[in-house]
């Protein structure tokens, strides 16, 4: 219990930068619509505003907790990883909001930690515990913002 406290706490900054645009998310895709090889970059579910939103805000956890420097390097390194996501999702002709198994629910996490190891490195077993919890994490989240109208898929 001690240790997943410890984790989630650790990655804070980036689960609430994860989460903050399916709340403040909308307006210009941050690929401006722009298709490449005939498919578009990263597709309209990922937003200027979504991605600026949860850089701030999972920043001003960062903030909070007295790490600004590695808050704003997980922030935006889960923003970033969620936009790889997507890079690949639409290479491989996924729609909008189609599911990506682990990609979905990982590869932000995944990113945030390699941006923040420029700082600092959590020890391995908070670094395992982050890994097995975020997915859950991410999915539990999910499900209540569509219970709550937020999202139009469950995952
Ligand atoms: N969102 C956003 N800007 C971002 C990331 C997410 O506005 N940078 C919002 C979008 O409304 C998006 C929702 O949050 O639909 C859920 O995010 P996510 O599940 O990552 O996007 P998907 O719609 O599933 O799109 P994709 O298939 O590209 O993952
Ligand atoms: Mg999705």
């Amino acid at each position: 219990m001690n240790i997943l406290i410890t984790a989630i706490y650790w990655a804070l900054p980036a689960l609430i930068a994860n989460g903050t645009p399916v709340i403040l998310g909308g307006g210009t895709p941050i690929d401006f619509g722009k298709m490449w090889r005939g498919k578009r970059i990263l597709g309209d579910g990922k937003t200027i505003r979504g991605g600026v939103a949860g850089i701030i805000l999972g920043s001003l956890v960062g903030l909070m907790q007295g790490v600004v420097v590695l808050g704003f390097l997980l922030a935006t390194g889960a923003i970033l990883g969620d936009m790889i996501g997507s890079f690949f999702k639409r290479r491989l002709d996924l729609k909008r909001g189609h599911p990506f198994l682990l990609v979905d629910q990982l590869l932000f996490i995944v990113v945030a930690l390699l941006l923040a190891s420029l700082v600092e490195v959590p020890p391995t077993n908070v670094i395992i515990v982050i890994l097995l919890a975020t997915p859950m994490i991410h999915l539990g989240s999910n499900y209540i913002a569509y219970k709550l109208g937020l999202k139009k898929v469950w995952w």
